[in-house]
C-alpha cells in the first residue's frame, strides 16, 4: 500500500473478505467504490427482495456484516480501519464509508477474527445437544454490544413462544404466491454465483415447529429425506434500541461480529427469521426477550460436524469496471 493508495492486490483481498458475509437468499446486496485508501459499500438495490424484504432491512443487515468482515481482512493485512455507518444522508444506498491505513498495531481481535470469515457458514443441520457454558454466551453478547447491539438468550418457555411464531409465519404464508416465488427464484438446484443451493438446506424435520426454516420451495426440494432435530434448541435474538437505516446496519456488524467469534468457539450457526418479516410477529419476538428494542435476527446455536458453503460472486461482480481487481 502506497501511502495514500490500496494496492490491486489489497482490494481484492478486502473484498473477498467482505463477500463472504452472510445475506438473505444468498443474494450478496452490496456493492463497492474505492476511493484511494477508502472502501464505500453502497447497496445493490438490483438485488432486493420486495417481497421477503420490502424496507430493505436484511439488505442493510448484509451490508453492514460485509463492512465488519472488510475491517477484519484490513487488520489482517496490518492496517487499521475507520468507518462511518450511513455517512451520507442525501445517499441512503451509501452504507458504509471504511478507510484503511497502515497502523502499528492493527486490532488485535479483528486479525484472530479474520481467519474464522472462510470458515462461517449457516448450518441448516441437526446439532448436537448442546450446553452453551455461561463464558461462552457472555463472549458472544459482548460481541453484540461491541457494535451497539444485544444478544439475548431465550429460556425454554421463550422458545416455544418463539417456535410457536414460527406457525403463525407458515399459516401467513399459504397463498402468498408472491413471496413463494421470491423464494423460488433464490432458493434451490445448483448454484454457481448466489442464491441458496439445494445441496445446503439440510435435512426437513420429522417434527414440527422445527427449529431450522425449511427454505426449499421445489418438489425435490419438498420431498428431501428428513431428520431428527434437538427439542430444546440454544436461540437468541439481536437487537437495537431504534431501528434506523444505521441501527440496521449496526446490526450486521453485530451479527457478523458475534458469528465469528461463535465460529472460533467451534459453534455454527443458523436463522431463523421468518417472524421478523412480519412487523407485528417481529415485535411479539422482542417482547420474548422481555426487553424494549428491535429484533433483527433470531439465531440457533450449535455443533455440528457438517460443512455446507454457499458460492459467491467474483469481486468483480461488485466494482465498476474501472475499478476491477480480479
Ligand atoms: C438478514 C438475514 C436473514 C437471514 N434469514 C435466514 C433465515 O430465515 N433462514 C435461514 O436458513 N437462513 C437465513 N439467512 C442466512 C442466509 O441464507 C445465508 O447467509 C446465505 O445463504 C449465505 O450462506 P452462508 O451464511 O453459509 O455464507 C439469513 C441471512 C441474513 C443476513
Amino acid at each position: 500500500m502506497s501511502a495514500d493508495e490500496l494496492s490491486m492486490e489489497q482490494i481484492d483481498l478486502l473484498l473477498k473478505a467482505a463477500v463472504a458475509a452472510p445475506s438473505m437468499h444468498n443474494t450478496q446486496p452490496w456493492r463497492f467504490e474505492i476511493d484511494r485508501h477508502a472502501i464505500n459499500i453502497y447497496l445493490d438495490g438490483s438485488r432486493a427482495l420486495p417481497a421477503e424484504d420490502p424496507t430493505g432491512r436484511a439488505m442493510r443487515i448484509a451490508a453492514g456484516a460485509a463492512t465488519f468482515n472488510l475491517r477484519c481482512a484490513a487488520a489482517a493485512m496490518g492496517c487499521g480501519s475507520w468507518f462511518g455507518l450511513m455517512p451520507d444522508r442525501y445517499d441512503p444506498d451509501l452504507v458504509a464509508r471504511v478507510v484503511v491505513e497502515p497502523i502499528n498495531e492493527p486490532d488485535r481481535v479483528l486479525k484472530q477474527l479474520a481467519q474464522e470469515i472462510p470458515r462461517r457458514h449457516t448450518s441448516r443441520e441437526p446439532v448436537r445437544p448442546v450446553h452453551l457454558a455461561a463464558e461462552v454466551r457472555a463472549l458472544l453478547s459482548k460481541a453484540a454490544m461491541t457494535e451497539q447491539a444485544e444478544l439475548t438468550w431465550l429460556p425454554a418457555p421463550k422458545v416455544k413462544e418463539v417456535l410457536d411464531l414460527l406457525v403463525d409465519t407458515d399459516l401467513r404464508e399459504i397463498g402468498d404466491w408472491h413471496r413463494r416465488a421470491e423464494r423460488a427464484h433464490w432458493v434451490g438446484g445448483e448454484r454457481s454465483t448466489d442464491g441458496v443451493p439445494s445441496s445446503v438446506l439440510g435435512p426437513r424435520s420429522a417434527a414440527y415447529p422445527s427449529p431450522v426454516r425449511d427454505m426449499g420451495t421445489s418438489p425435490t426440494d419438498q420431498t428431501r429425506s428428513r431428520a431428527v432435530f434437538e427439542a430444546d434448541p440454544v436461540l437468541a435474538v439481536l437487537s437495537t434500541n431504534a431501528d434506523t437505516r444505521a441501527d440496521q446496519v449496526a446490526a450486521g456488524l453485530a451479527l457478523q461480529r458475534m458469528l465469528l467469534t461463535a465460529t472460533r468457539e467451534g459453534l455454527k450457526a443458523s436463522f431463523l427469521n421468518q417472524p421478523l418479516e412480519y412487523d407485528d410477529l417481529r415485535r411479539a419476538v422482542q417482547r420474548s426477550t422481555g426487553k424494549p428494542g428491535h429484533a433483527h435476527m433470531v439465531i440457533r446455536f450449535g455443533h455440528s460436524t457438517v460443512t455446507a458453503t454457499t458460492p459467491r460472486r467474483p469481486v468483480s461482480a461488485f466494482v465498476p469496471a474501472h475499478q476491477e481487481s480480479s
